[in-house]
C-alpha cells in the first residue's frame, strides 16, 4: 500500500511513518522542513522513505502519487505566539496547503482513506461544566476578582460553588479563540463536499513521546514541564497548580492513525485524548520520577488572563477504535521520558 505522509520529518509525522513501515507500506513524505524548526534535516529520517522537501503550497504532484491510497495529513505550522506573530504565513501554510492537497488528491483513482490532523484548539475555550449540588451547568469563565484573591477553580457564580469539569466530546461547536486554532479549522474546513474518500477528521489534545522537542520557542506546556526538568532548572507554574490537563500518548495515537489507513470504520470526527486529567503539580512530581531529577515546581501564584482551569477530552471513540483505553499520563510518561 502506498500512503503519503505530509509532514512526516515532524513529532508525530515520523513515528507514524515509522509504524507504516513497519507494516509494509510504502511511504512518500511531503515536508517544507520549517527552517524556523529545523537547522538542519532530523536525524531519525529513513532511507527507505520518498521524501519530498517541499513546502505544500509550493508542491507539484506528479506520477509518483497515482497510486497513493491513503493519506495522513499532519503537515501544519504550530504554536499559538507564532501564529499571532505571523499569521499570513501560519494560515498559508496550514490552510492554503490543505487546500492544494486535497485539490490534487481528488485526482488521485486509488485513494480511500484520509487521515487528518486537527486539534482541541478548534474547540477554544467551549467547556462545560456541572454543579455538583444542582447539576447546573456552566461555562468556564472565571472572574478576575476571584483570580486576584487566589480563587482559581470554575464556581457557581451565584453561590461560589467550585463546579466539575465535563469532558469534551466531538459534538461541541468549534469556535477556536486564536489564529493557530483557526488555521485548524479551516483546515478542516477544506474537506467539505470531498467525495473521492473516507475523511477521518482526529482533534488531537497535547501529545507527548519521544522525539517531542522539550526546547522549541512554540513547545506545549508538557515539553515546557519535562525540559525544565530535564535540565534542573524548576518548573515555574501560575495559580496554585491543579490546572489540569489531558495528554495524550504517541503511541496510543500512532495505533489510531495506523487501524484507520488499514481501513477500520470510524466516525467522521475522533476526540484524540487520554481522557484522564492530571495537574500540572502531579505531571511535574511523574516527570521528575520519570527523568530520575529532584527539581520541584515553583508555584508562583499569580494568573494569565484568558487561560482554562482545564482541558479534558471524552475518548469514547478513540477508545473503540484502539480496542482498549487510551494510557493515562503516568503510565506513558515512562514510555516517553524514560531512559
Ligand atoms: N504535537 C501536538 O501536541 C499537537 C496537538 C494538536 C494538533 N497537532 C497537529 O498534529 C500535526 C503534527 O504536529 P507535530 O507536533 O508533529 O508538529 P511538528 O512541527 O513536529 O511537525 C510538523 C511538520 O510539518 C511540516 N510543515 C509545516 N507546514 C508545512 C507545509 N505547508 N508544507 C509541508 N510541510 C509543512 C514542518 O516542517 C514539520 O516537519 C500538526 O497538524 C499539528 O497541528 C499536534
Amino acid at each position: 500500500m502506498k500512503v503519503v505522509v505530509t509532514g512526516g520529518a515532524g513529532f508525530i509525522g515520523s513515528h507514524v511513518i515509522d509504524a507504516l513501515c513497519s507494516k509494509g507500506a510504502k511511504v512518500i513524505c511531503i515536508d517544507s522542513l520549517d527552517p524556523d524548526i529545523y537547522h538542519a534535516p532530523p536525524t531519525y529520517l529513513r532511507s527507505d522513505v520518498d521524501y519530498c522537501f517541499v513546502d505544500l503550497r509550493h508542491w507539484q504532484p506528479d506520477a509518483r502519487f497515482e497510486d497513493v491510497e491513503a493519506i495522513v495529513h499532519l503537515a501544519a505550522l504550530g504554536g499559538v505566539s507564532r501564529a499571532s506573530r505571523e499569521p499570513a504565513n501560519i494560515l498559508g501554510a496550514n490552510v492554503l496547503g490543505t487546500a492544494r492537497l486535497v485539490a490534487a488528491a481528488r485526482h488521485w483513482p486509488k485513494l480511500r482513506k484520509i487521515v487528518h490532523a486537527s486539534s482541541f484548539s478548534v474547540y477554544g475555550s467551549n467547556y462545560t461544566y456541572r454543579v455538583p449540588s444542582t447539576g447546573k451547568l456552566i461555562n468556564g469563565d472565571r472572574r478576575a476578582e476571584d483570580l486576584l484573591r487566589g480563587l482559581f477553580e470554575v464556581m457557581d457564580p451565584h453561590t461560589g460553588e467550585v463546579a466539575e469539569i465535563l469532558p469534551i466530546t466531538e459534538e461541541a461547536a468549534p469556535n477556536p479563540l486564536e489564529t493557530y486554532g483557526a488555521s485548524k479549522y479551516m483546515q478542516e474546513l477544506c474537506y467539505r463536499g470531498f467525495d473521492r474518500s473516507s475523511v477521518t477528521l482526529l482533534r488531537f489534545s497535547s501529545v507527548y513521546g519521544t522525539r517531542l522537542r522539550l526546547d522549541d520557542g512554540e513547545a506545549t506546556i508538557i515539553a515546557r514541564l519535562a525540559g525544565w526538568i530535564k535540565a534542573g532548572e524548576p518548573p515555574k507554574i501560575f495559580e496554585d497548580g491543579q490546572q489540569a490537563r489531558d495528554w495524550v500518548y504517541i503511541g496510543d495515537l500512532v495505533d489510531a492513525i495506523l487501524a484507520l489507513v488499514m481501513g477500520v470504520e470510524a466516525p467522521a470526527v475522533i476526540n484524540i485524548c487520554s481522557g484522564t486529567q492530571t495537574t500540572l503539580v502531579d505531571a511535574c512530581e511523574i516527570l521528575q520520577k520519570v527523568l530520575n531529577v529532584r527539581c520541584a515546581p515553583d508555584i508562583v501564584g499569580g494568573f494569565r488572563p484568558g487561560d482554562m482551569r482545564h482541558c479534558v477530552g471524552d475518548p469514547i471513540h478513540f477508545s473503540r477504535l484502539l480496542g482498549r483505553d487510551p494510557l493515562s499520563f503516568s503510565d506513558g510518561a515512562i514510555l516517553a521520558f524514560g531512559s
